[in-house]
């Protein structure tokens, strides 16, 4: 089920008579499917297009059709139904319940629940477009404007009547739209909200030839989780990773890259940011002068010489740019031995603001695994944060760049 603004909200639709009362029906169903409740009146020119039996099927609710029903009056009088829901849904308003809005007719239970009502009021016209033309029609849709109703629609096109023009009913997700605008609780704004973040994952490629190449065992999947956990927090994220196995998380920007100069370039391009991870494990090294062919041996046993040359520092360029340097700017490392003297280091040598330290000594698990154990170095000092999947970690980090953000 989507939950959003309309959740516990109460409905009434009025489905009045016209060809588009079937669109009536999926209405209900996206309401409910919102977590709505929906309680329906159908008017004596409704039923003709819809039958009661289904829309109560819909709404899972009895459907109210009659104004002088003394089961109806009894059980739900009309003054009830119109105080008891937060919104009236007029859908579709035809040129008939149009007029008896207009004027302050009540002569049947739909006309008489909207002249009592005292909650606000959407309607959506629907009619043959001559009729919708008419000046009386453009008279009574003004005064229905004027005494402080809301319209939706109608639309332009086909009409049932095989004519062309406006009239149309306008679609159940644009009046479920309307009625969220109307009623509807506005989503909480979400802390990182505006914040933009760029966060690297992975391992990077480095070629040794048009075939071969270095590598190392980094998954992604700690990098990964992070940028997905920062954009449910609501930053825009730009993911810039190496190659790997994951789906992309939802909501992120993936800028797939695969050497070291690459990740470099990328993530220069997607500057500026206001938060960077660098969470991708980077080769240290590239090879010196790439094989443009694929390398052969050459029949003396011996194997070629590699040479290498140091890859750029990605953490250090960014943490030490002149004029730009995104305000909080966050490093892993993943070190076999003294894990936070080392990681304690690395914060001062790279010149980032906080270092992710975690032990990744072979029998950890951590390369490639689902877990992690880390330390979070700041300023402040050193966390311990217990073993958690990667993605508690990635969650509890991304809580934590919030609180950055949040207390300043
Ligand atoms: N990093 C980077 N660019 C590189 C190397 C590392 O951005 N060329 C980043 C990593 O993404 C990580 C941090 O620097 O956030 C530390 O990576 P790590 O491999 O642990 O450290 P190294 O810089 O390789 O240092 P050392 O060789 O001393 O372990």
């Amino acid at each position: 089920m989507q939950t959003d603004g309309l959740s516990g909200k109460h409905i009434l639709l009025i489905i009045s008579g016209g060809i588009a009362a079937y669109k009536s029906l999926d209405l209900i169903r996206r309401l409910k499917e919102r977590g709505a409740g929906v309680r329906c009146v159908l008017t004596a020119g409704g039923a003709q297009f819809v039958t009661p039996l289904s829309v109560a099927a819909l709404s899972e609710e009895a459907v109210f059709q009659d104004l002088f029903s003394l089961k109806d009056e009894s059980e739900m009088g009309h003054i009830r139904l119109s105080r008891e829901a937060d919104v009236l849904v007029v859908a579709p308003a035809s040129a008939d319940l149009m007029a008896k809005m207009a004027a302050g007719l009540a002569d049947d239970l739909a006309s008489t629940i909207l002249l009592a009502t005292d909650k606000p009021v959407l309607f959506a016209p629907a009619m043959n477009t001559r009729m919708w033309d008419h000046p009386a029609t453009r008279r009574n849709f003004q005064t229905l404007l004027d005494d402080g109703l809301t319209a939706i629609g109608p639309g332009q096109g086909d009409l049932a009547c095989g004519e062309v023009g406006a009239g149309r009913m306008s679609e159940p997700l644009e009046i479920v739209a309307a009625i969220e605008a109307l009623i509807g609780d506005a989503a909480p704004e979400l802390p990182l909200q505006g914040r933009k973040a760029i966060v690297t994952s992975g391992p990077t490629h480095e070629a040794i030839d048009p075939v071969r190449y270095l590598a190392n065992r980094s998954s992604g999947k700690q990098g990964h989780a992070i940028a997905g956990a920062l954009a449910r927090l609501g930053a825009e994220v730009v993911l810039v990773a190496g190659p790997n196995n994951l789906a992309d998380p939802g909501g992120v920007t993936v800028r797939a890259i695969e050497s070291a100069a690459q990740m470099l370039a990328a993530c220069e391009a997607a500057l500026p940011a206001d938060i960077v991870v660098c969470a991708a494990a980077v080769a240290d090294w590239r090879v010196a002068g790439e094989a443009q062919q694929k390398m052969k041996k050459d029949g003396s046993g011996q194997p070629p010489a590699l040479a290498l040359v140091e890859n750029p520092d990605i953490l250090k360029t960014i943490s030490h740019l002149n004029g730009g340097r995104p305000e909080l700017v966050i490093g892993f490392a993943a070190e076999t031995e003294k894990v936070v003297q080392h990681a304690q280091s690395k914060l001062t040598r790279k010149g980032c603001d906080w270092i992710v330290a975690n032990d990744v000594g072979a029998g950890t698990g951590v390369m490639g695994g689902d877990d992690n154990t880390v330390h979070l170095i700041t300023a402040q000092g050193v966390e311990d944060w217990p073993t958690m999947a990667k993605d508690a970690v990635a969650v509890t980090l991304a809580e934590r760049i919030a609180d950055h953000f949040g207390s300043e």
